[in-house]
């Protein structure tokens, strides 16, 4: 985490810097469909002062119960939702509701959402599971085999999809895969799926094929609905067999132990979700442009290569040259201000020697970025 702190300290020594690692998108100008913009202008706001229920406004959990079973195939009843402060916040509660009472470790995809990880280890030991760029960034099946035959401690697999930072979408065939040895290794899945309809093919879930397989659900408002400012997100407790019945206990008491989630921002999550779905995909469709732009101008760099990604917000090419991550991306932003997040800061080996972008900047902004990248290896790459 020092690199951030090293880039924030470069930035503001080098202002007027163009970001371009930032997945924020009302900060490129991706917002609400119009008319669902008007409706939200329109809500009083001063009518919702009074304290929320500790698990959410009925009526969008309801929505929110509708959304799973047309996204995941799934029914997860409104009553096994509970709203969060975020994907954020879902990633603390899951992790002390799973560790409070008996220790253990979580396997964590690598490379990873970095939130994640320091919330995973606040709470519990956590291992690495090997994302491989040789196979499209998808799991090493039997290097995660062997690591939880080494973890006996290991309650529960973190799945990400579509990933952050690679963009890998998991298929029906590889979630298939994981969750049978979760099943083999009787281990809880966690799934992020913060990135679900921002996917340019198909997307499957893991609770489509989860059956009698634990699952925490882990879902929000800040990518699909272009809302991060409200703060808000949900988690869904899925567990057919009521196998953990102590765990889902555990979680609506730290839900009710904080009194519920903002009102308005609940509020407004209930219009979100009526956006039309063509403006959804409109969206979705100008994010992929952005990406397939980006991944053509970042392979034709002596140095680079990239996996295109399937999905998500992000680009992540590998530096083919012995340069170090960190120290590019230093460079970078000190030389030609721009800022990208090093690889090796999401994970361990499969994550170094990369680079994070983002693709809503506009095609200029990320083309700026690409000349920068470009110049700064013909200089550090001799
Ligand atoms: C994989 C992943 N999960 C969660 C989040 C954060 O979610 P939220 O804004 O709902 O807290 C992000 C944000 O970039 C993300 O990439």
């Amino acid at each position: 985490m020092g690199i951030f702190l090293e880039l924030e300290k470069i930035a503001q020594t080098h202002p007027n810097y163009l970001h371009l690692s930032n997945c924020d998108p009302p900060v490129y100008g991706y917002v609400l469909e119009e008319s669902v913009q008007r409706k939200i202008d329109q809500l009083q706001i001063s009518k919702f002062s009074g304290y929320p229920s500790w698990n959410g406004d009925e009526k969008l959990r309801q929505a929110l119960s509708q959304r799973i079973q047309e996204i995941c195939n799934v029914e997860l009843p409104p009553n096994k939702i509970v709203m969060t402060y975020g994907v954020s916040e879902g990633f603390p509660l899951t992790f002390d509701a799973l560790f409070n009472k008996t220790p253990g470790s979580v396997a964590i995809p690598d490379p990873s959402y970095i939130p994640l990880i320091v919330q995973a280890r606040r709470f519990s030991n956590i291992w690495f599971y090997t994302c491989d760029e040789e196979l499209n960034w998808n799991p090493d099946m039997d290097q995660l085999v062997t690591s939880l035959e080494k973890h006996s401690d290991t309650k529960a697999i973190v799945i990400i999809t579509p990933n952050s930072p690679t963009g890998a979408v998991y298929s029906e065939k590889i979630l298939k895969e994981l969750i049978n040895i979760a099943g083999q290794y009787n281990l809880i899945i966690i799934t992020d799926e913060i990135y679900d309809s921002m996917t340019f093919g198909t997307f499957v879930s893991p609770l489509e094929f989860a059956q009698e397989i634990p699952v925490i659900y882990l879902n929000g408002f800040s990518k699909v609905y272009r809302l991060p400012g409200y703060r808000l997100g949900y988690l869904g407790w899925y567990d057919p067999l009521e196998k953990h019945p102590d765990i889902w206990q555990h979680l609506k008491h730290l839900c009710k132990g904080r009194l519920g989630v903002t009102s308005i921002a609940q509020e407004i999550a209930k219009l979100a979700l009526q956006e039309p779905k063509e403006a959804t995909l409109d969206f979705v469709e100008s994010v992929h442009k952005k990406q397939v732009f980006l991944t053509e101008h970042l392979e034709s760099i002596d140095g680079i290569s990239v996996v295109p990604a399937q999905g998500g917000t992000y680009v992540f090419p590998r530096i083919t040259y012995n340069i170090d991550d960190e120290m590019l991306t230093k460079y970078l932003l000190k030389t030609h201000r721009i800022y990208v997040t090093p690889g090796s800061a999401y994970g361990l080996a499969p994550s170094k020697n990369h680079l994070r972008f983002v693709t809503l900047a506009s095609q200029e902004a990320l083309l700026k970025g690409v000349h920068a990248l470009k110049k700064s290896l013909e200089v550090l790459g001799k």
